[in-house]
């Protein structure tokens, strides 16, 4: 992101956003896909040998998908609807990971139809469930059992799911009753792998290294009995700067990443897998909106924007702090609350914020907008979902 001739611009190739608005209509959401295929070969590279199936939650757009597919990506999938637009978009059943804690009977019954590659499982009850259907409709389910190793990797409470008082993957005590079941179901599933995912926005390592190494030992008792089991996927949640673009920094958090994991896990004899979303989606996409009013009151000066909450609900429910900046730039600073027209005062996408002097009528970008965005929009107060384009 950077200006050019006084406009913003977005991507390695440096690509203006302005002339996207000739027609503007609503908010849009803008994806680069050079950016996609840059970062995707950058996360490919630092972590080499490893097969990446991107987290189509961060952001489905069937261009995306398609681009990633290209790359030789795969997809981590959470819903029936999500592995539909996954098949539509060019990928193979030979390319979903199905993760998820709820699926439902109907769910399971058509991942083992289509033969889905590996199923990774959250809870006994589910993998009692798997092992049922498959039996009654003769299909071998290849399942992965999604552990909890119960570490803090310092995130949003809404977005870590690695303590044990998180709703995914089992605790390492269930170990004895899965071995259990699985024999039980011997004919009708295959363990093919371990998971993990610990959550996501993760800046620091303490806490994955230490899961890493909690399942190490897990994953070699379970080798010892179940000889199928060829596969570590140690899930996604690298995360990324919203205060700032630092790609440098960004680079060398990867670096790091891929080091603590590559390192610690070299020993075992097993395919490694992740589920990366947010860290190749997030700084592809913008979100723009046109500034519709300037109000001020006794108390603060809010720009008034077209594009709400339910466009991008992360400032809202996560307290995200993604950059606002307006696609001119101006050498003038004001300070304003940046909202929305939604009838909440969380109707925010930043508060007190510096923001280059805009009028009505401009429109800015919400930087850092590509993962998590339009994905969890929604039509609330009967909003039209916002556009997307991608370039
Ligand atoms: N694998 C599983 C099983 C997941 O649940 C997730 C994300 C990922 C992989 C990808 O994680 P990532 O690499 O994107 O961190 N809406 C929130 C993020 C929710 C993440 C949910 N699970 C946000 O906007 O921050």
């Amino acid at each position: 992101m950077e200006y050019i001739n006084n406009e913003l611009c977005l991507g390695p190739l440096k690509k203006p956003l302005a002339p996207l608005c000739a027609n503007y209509m609503r908010p849009i959401y803008v994806y680069d896909l050079d950016f996609v295929t840059q970062r995707f070969q950058a996360m490919a590279k630092a972590l080499k040998g490893v097969r990446l199936f991107y987290a189509m939650k961060a952001n489905p757009n069937a261009e995306v998908l398609q681009r990633l597919k290209t790359l030789g990506s795969g997809a981590d999938v959470v819903s029936l609807g999500e592995i539909k637009r996954a098949l539509e978009s060019g990928f193979s059943v030979q390319d979903i990971v199905y993760s998820g804690v709820g699926k439902t009977v109907h769910e399971i019954n058509e991942a083992l139809r289509l033969g889905i590659y590996q199923i990774n499982v959250e809870s006994l009850p589910e993998l009692e469930r798997i092992g049922k259907l498959a039996l009654e409709a003769g299909k071998k389910a290849q399942v992965a059992l999604r552990l909890n190793p119960d570490v803090d990797i310092k995130t949003h409470p809404y977005i870590a799911t690695g303590l044990k008082d998180n709703k995914f993957g089992m605790e390492l005590s269930l170990i004895p009753d899965l071995k259990k079941c699985l024999k039980n179901y011997s004919a009708s599933i295959e363990l093919v792998g371990i998971s993990l995912h610990l959550g996501s926005q993760m800046l620091e390592f303490t806490g994955y290294q230490e899961a890493l190494q909690k399942l190490k030992p897990v994953f070699k008792d379970l080798q010892k009995e179940f000889a199928t089991l060829k596969r570590f996927d140690f899930g996604g949640g690298l995360g990324i700067f919203y205060d700032r673009l630092d790609l440098e920094l960004e680079e060398s958090l990867l670096q790091e990443y891929a080091k603590i994991t590559l390192d610690t896990l070299s020993d075992l004899d097993c395919e490694l897998q992740s589920e990366p979303g947010r860290w190749l989606l997030g700084h592809c996409g913008v979100l723009i909106t046109q500034v519709q009013y300037i109000k001020k009151t006794s108390a603060k000066t809010f720009v008034i924007v077209d594009a709400g909450m339910n466009h991008l609900i992360r400032p809202s429910l996560y307290e995200a702090d993604h950059m606002i900046l307006p696609l001119g730039k101006s050498l003038e600073n004001m300070k304003a609350d940046i909202v929305g027209p939604i009838c909440e005062s969380s109707d925010f996408f930043a508060k007190d914020r510096s923001l280059g002097s805009v009028k009505e009528g401009d429109f800015v970008a919400v930087m850092d907008s590509g993962a998590y965005g339009y994905s969890m929009a929604s039509v609330y107060n009967l909003q039209e979902l916002p556009l997307e384009i991608c370039i």
